[in-house]
């Protein structure tokens, strides 16, 4: 149709993952929002408080885990909107076809006390969040993460993880198992006198979930590793390490002697972490180790545009290596993406998306920051929980 504006809108590849539609039902600061999408990356601009981040924190929880802000479920029901249900459904373009995906807040769930998400593909219910993980992937980049290097090891932790969801689904599930008992040992060395035999089985568990989980980081910081070592145009080079027990611990022993040496570990921490009230050693301390790879620094010590850089750096390699090992690259969801970028660096990302072939959603206060992309994205303007398309 001529009168649409997008219809010569080049879009690099034609089967990668594309976000065509979008409905949000009570969500953050939409009452209803319902949009539809060309193939093409998009651009939203608009004032603070408009409901930009909240879009995109709405994208974000169509693939495994709790979303850019790691909110909780309740959070995300629009204020006023009673009784607190909310929805977010979208229509995916995807290599595989067309994919239905919706995300929600489980009604039954409020009424037990046990606050729970429902999720939906292609109209049938969904139990595991790693069969999300098959359909969907996505990467996000969010202004909090310009203190990833400066704070402490959790983000950074959290930051490999959700990249190395897209390289193994299962380690999704694998953390949640890990957690889950993780929180249970400690609740029963809390409490007292507990069945040593329960224990064990719990310690058994995080053994063996967290020996994988160290593993797949291991495996996937090293092939991430060669992706991410030589600088791309104004982006540098970057040299990464994985830090923690496990870790170390495999580069020199076997999985299952690593198991065997963590579980008995475990048994000997009981009382050290009934007293801490934590388990004090373990997967969940791991961190990411990141230098500028170039200049070798340490990447707290480079300059916050370096630093946005190397993350931006780091999220195209994966990104690319995701095209290849799955037919597509991820969606990626930017936001704020241009703060502390200079035009050079601006046009090379925009560059480097469009060569991936990647739908990104980017957002920004001011449209003229995105001005290179007029007639190669979709721009909208966000205000009040309401998204206007501009022409
Ligand atoms: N559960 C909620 N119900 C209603 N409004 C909310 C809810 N959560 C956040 N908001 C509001 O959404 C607005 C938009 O937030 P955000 O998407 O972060 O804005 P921005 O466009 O600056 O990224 C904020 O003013 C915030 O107060
Ligand atoms: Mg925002």
């Amino acid at each position: 149709m001529s009168a649409n504006p997008l219809a010569a809108m080049p879009s690099a590849t034609t089967d990668s993952l594309a976000v065509r539609r979008l409905q949000l039902t009570d969500f953050r600061n939409y009452a209803t929002l319902r949009l539809s999408f060309e193939a093409t990356s998009v651009v939203l601009t608009g004032p603070n408080g408009a409901g930009k981040t909240n879009l995109l924190e709405a994208l974000s929880l169509l693939v495994p885990g709790r979303g850019l802000r790691r909110a909780r479920i309740a959070a995300l029901a629009r204020q006023e909107a009673q009784p607190g249900l909310w929805a977010v459904a979208v229509g995916v373009r995807t290599p595989a076809g067309a994919v239905e995906v919706g995300v929600g807040r489980d009604p039954k769930g409020m009424e037990g006390g046990r606050d729970r998400r429902l999720l939906r593909i292609n109209g049938r219910d969904s139990r595991s969040q790693a069969a999300l993980g098959e359909v969907l992937h996505a990467t996000w980049l969010t202004p909090e993460m310009d203190r990833l290097f400066l704070e402490g090891p959790s983000g950074r932790r959290r930051f490999l993880d959700r990249l190395a969801f897209g390289f193994e689904p299962a380690h999704a599930t694998r953390l949640a198992d890990y957690g889950r008992a993780m929180r249970e040992r400690s609740r029963l060395l809390q409490e007292g006198p507990a069945d040593p035999g329960w224990l064990d089985a719990l310690e058994e568990t995080m053994a063996e979930s967290g020996v994988a989980i160290a593993e797949t980081r291991r495996a996937y910081v090293r092939h991430l590793g060669k992706a991410v070592a030589e600088a791309t145009g104004p982006f540098p080079g970057v040299a990464l390490e994985t830090e923690g027990l496990l870790e170390a611990g495999l580069a020199t022993e076997t999985p299952a002697a690593m198991l065997a040496r963590y579980r008995s570990r475990l048994a000997d921490l009981r009382r050290r972490d009934a007293e801490a009230g934590l388990a004090t050693e373990g997967p969940h301390r791991s961190d990411l180790a990141v230098r500028h790879g170039t200049k070798g620094m340490p990447a707290a010590d480079c300059s916050t545009g370096e630093q946005k850089a190397l993350l931006i750096a780091i999220l195209l390699a994966d990104a690319r290596l995701q095209r290849v090992a799955r037919g597509t690259p991820p969606l990626l969801l930017l936001d704020e993406v241009t703060a502390h970028l200079d035009s050079a660096r601006r046009q090379a990302l925009f560059e480097a998306i469009e060569t991936l072939g990647a739908q990104a959603w980017m957002t920004g206060t001011e449209a003229a920051l995105f001005q290179s992309l007029k007639g190669r994205a979709q721009f909208f303007r966000v205000l009040d929980g309401a998204a206007v398309a501009e022409a």
